[in-house]
């Protein structure tokens, strides 16, 4: 068949983000052959740390100009803080975020037979944080700086629009998993505005989505039960704040920081998402052929998800995550994970079960 292909913008940075990304593009073009049912065009972009060393800056100026003209984005990881702040570096992803208006950061975690954890739990969830305003929106300013008078203010901005929209993805993604359960994180016990307007535009979505279990947790006691009984949760949606806090705490529950992937989603599809590894760009083990892949694949599975529509790519979806629960069941994996594969190993394994069907 002659399947118009979808355009991938594949940005692989620094350090382990060359390497898993390259894993997460093998298996894509695996899972493309072995399937047929979607077909994928890349286009690799150099840009980074090393870029900067020959230009003084870490992109052209109008990288989002090029990339908008993508159907997704895939990034491996940036920074390299040898060579270059890390504040500069994570700019270009913020500013993507903002300009892609890619409000909607969603982190799957779960955890694997076979994979050893710090819980002894089992968990399939999924964290979506508001990634465009909240607690991060930049509003404030110093008074009298560095005087004894100092006064610092940093204001939260929570409109109805942005709480709406993440709230009621948040449902939309509930309502099409098994549990068909959605907990909103809130603190509107301290925080008596913004945070109780989250809790009525999240009760008069519920009425909107009656097959979904809905409830609310504070922060706090949500921080308490993901450690406690991790097991209860399935989607859990968050400020922007609170959501950065649970995610990187959901991520460390699967055992390795190399397991867990991400999607920053523009749901309305007027800008291109990205795709990513949660991890970073791990200097001290780049190079050495022991980044676990499992991060960058299982985000390349969620973004060929995303980009079929129709669905016609959620076989080849599926049959990815499958692979690669199958090779760290079978200790077919990575040193963080107790196996003793490179990461070119263990993508080989993963392309294996794809193409025999295993
Ligand atoms: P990191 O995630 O790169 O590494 C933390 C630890 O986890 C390291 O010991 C590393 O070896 C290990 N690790 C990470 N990914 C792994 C994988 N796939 N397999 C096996 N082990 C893995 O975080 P770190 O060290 O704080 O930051 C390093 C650089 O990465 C910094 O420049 C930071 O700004 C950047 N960074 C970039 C992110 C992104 O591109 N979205 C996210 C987080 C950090
Ligand atoms: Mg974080």
């Amino acid at each position: 068949r002659n399947l118009e292909p979808y355009r991938v913008a594949l940005y692989p940075g620094d350090g382990i983000g060359v390497d898993v990304t390259e894993s997460a593009v093998k298996v894509l073009e695996t899972a493309e052959s072995t399937f047929g049912t979607f077909s994928l065009e890349f286009t690799n972009f150099n840009w980074g740390c090393n870029y900067y060393e020959r230009h003084g800056i870490l992109t052209p100026p109008d990288y989002a100009q090029t990339l908008s003209k993508f159907d997704s984005i895939f990034l491996g990881a940036t920074g390299w803080p040898a060579k270059v702040p890390d504040h500069l570096t994570a700019d270009v992803l913020l500013g993507l975020r903002r300009q892609f208006d890619q409000y909607a950061n969603v982190r799957p975690a779960r955890t694997f037979p076979g994979v050893k954890t710090p819980l002894d739990c089992d968990v399939d969830m999924v964290i979506i944080r508001e990634n465009s305003e909240g607690e991060y929106a930049n509003v404030g300013g110093r008074f009298a700086q560095g005087t004894p008078n100092e006064v610092a203010m940093q204001t939260a901005v929570h409109t109805r629009r942005g709480v709406e929209r993440v709230i009621r993805y948040s449902f939309e993604v509930a309502e099409k998993r098994q549990r068909q359960k959605l907990t909103m994180i809130t603190k509107s016990n301290a925080q008596r505005y913004a945070m109780v307007m989250w809790d009525d535009i999240f009760e008069e979505l519920s009425m909107e989505f009656p097959h979904v279990q809905a409830g609310r947790q504070h922060i706090d006691a949500a921080a308490m039960n993901f450690v406690l009984k991790p097991e209860s949760f399935d989607v859990v949606v968050a400020s922007n704040l609170f959501g950065d806090i649970l995610s990187d705490l959901s991520g460390a529950i699967t055992g390795s920081l190399g397991l867990n992937p991400s999607a920053n989603l523009n749901p309305e599809r007027r800008f291109p998402s990205l795709f990513e590894p949660v991890h970073g760009s791990a200097p001290d083990i780049a190079g050495t052929g022991k980044a676990n892949p499992t991060g960058a694949i299982l985000s390349a599975a969620l973004m060929i998800d995303w980009l079929s529509v129709d669905g016609s790519a959620s076989i080849a979806g599926d049959a990815i995550r499958a692979a690669v629960a199958e090779c760290l069941a079978r200790g077919e994996s990575t040193p963080d994970v107790g196996g003793n594969l490179t990461t070119a190993q263990m993508t080989q394994s993963v392309m294996t079960r794809i193409t025999h069907k295993l």
